[in-house]
């Protein structure tokens, strides 16, 4: 075995925070670039959305909600959900099933490893993100990757039988979470002026919807580690089911300063994804965000990303595009974007700055 290549393969961030006083240097970010443990509050009123006043409909019934989509996706690009018609006991469940797993012994959760005979690292899986160079700043955070949609795609053998629950309740967030994602997909288009099936088609039933499981230990030195980087995601739009007993994630205003997302129970957080923001040639803005860490707590959260059949091209929508509005980003194709997600967000960069012209 070569031993120079042991960097490719980190710690288990889980068994690092069990043992170490101090986190590794891998973890440990540039003076310049450190975590704001205290980020600015977002300004009142905060982005919050009530789905069951939005219709797909051309005609709509609430068209003070319409507006505050509008205002939260022009301001932030992301904004919490409520009226998503998941009770919250069923938000409860999906996200004790996710500490459970997290829970479970070692040799469960290695059963799910994303390392091919515990080396060649593969999305799908329990682990760590692909490290890509010696120098990569590690995040704090373990996570579980798996495909949850189109039934097709997806691998059964990945799909945990323990806690016994697990994947029940997965496999119901991702349907329930489809009917969201539905509903504002085409408020979304609206919004832009397309017809409210545009990017909704664009998903359509060869769309693939990546589940992100996200565990982040408590981290002895939260001042000088992150969770998760900066970052903004390569998806078409995110959703998030975030812990709702520790804050974490921030988001960064159109000012450049970091804002802290605040908790709203039982509201589900959405953001629009890179691909959006090409298709709808900059008017919407994939924003960039990241976690940081708390000094005794963890915190889970579980993403849902949507994405495109992989040959599907990226580019932005001709009706966007014209003399006033010259286009603003090259065609690429969602396989070749989402490779470049990983590259770019183990290097710290964005993946979207390579499309813009
Ligand atoms: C992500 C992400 C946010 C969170 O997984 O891309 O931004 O709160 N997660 O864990
Ligand atoms: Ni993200």
């Amino acid at each position: 075995m070569a031993s120079e290549q042991q960097w490719k393969i980190p710690p288990i961030v889980q068994e690092l925070a069990a043992g170490v006083q101090t986190p590794p240097s891998q973890y440990v970010v540039g003076e310049q670039d450190r975590p704001d443990l205290v980020a600015a509050v977002m300004p009142e009123p905060i982005p919050l959305v009530d789905l069951s006043r939005l219709s797909a409909a051309s005609d709509d019934p609430y068209p003070d909600e319409v507006a505050k989509l509008r205002s939260a996706l022009q301001s932030w690009g992301l904004f919490l959900a409520v009226g998503h018609g998941m009770e919250s006991s069923f938000l409860a469940e999906t996200m004790k099933v996710t500490k459970g797993f997290f829970k479970l012994p070692m040799e469960e959760k290695q059963k799910y490893s994303n390392r091919v005979n515990g080396r060649e690292f593969k999305l799908e899986g329990y682990g760590n993100d692909i490290v890509v160079s010696e120098n990569q700043t590690l995040d704090w955070c373990d996570r579980f990757y798996i495909i949850v949609e189109p039934e097709s795609r997806t691998i059964h053998s990945l799909w945990p039988t323990q806690p016994p629950t697990f994947s029940d309740t997965l496999r119901e967030f991702t349907a329930r979470c489809r009917e969201v994602v539905t509903l504002i997909l085409a408020n979304m288009a609206k919004l832009v002026g397309l017809h409210e099936r545009y990017f909704v088609d664009m998903l359509d039933k060869d769309g693939v919807t990546y589940a992100r499981l996200n565990y982040y230990p408590h981290c002895p030195e939260p001042d000088r580690v992150f969770g998760m980087k900066a970052h903004s995601d390569a998806s078409v739009i995110t959703v998030v089911l975030v812990d709702d007993t520790v804050s974490g994630l921030q988001v960064q205003g159109g000012d450049g300063v970091w804002y802290d997302v605040p908790i709203v129970p039982n509201a589900l957080l959405v953001n629009v994804g890179d691909v959006i923001e090409i298709m709808s040639n900059g008017l919407l803005k994939s924003p960039v965000h990241r976690v940081v860490t708390n000094l005794e707590r963890e915190r889970l959260s579980v993403v849902m990303f949507y994405s495109m059949e992989p040959e599907k091209e990226i580019e932005p929508a001709p009706e966007l595009v014209d003399e006033e509005r010259p286009r603003r980003y090259r065609k690429t194709n969602t396989k070749d974007y989402i490779a470049d997600l990983f590259e770019t967000l183990a290097r710290g960069t964005r993946a979207i700055d390579r499309v813009k012209i």
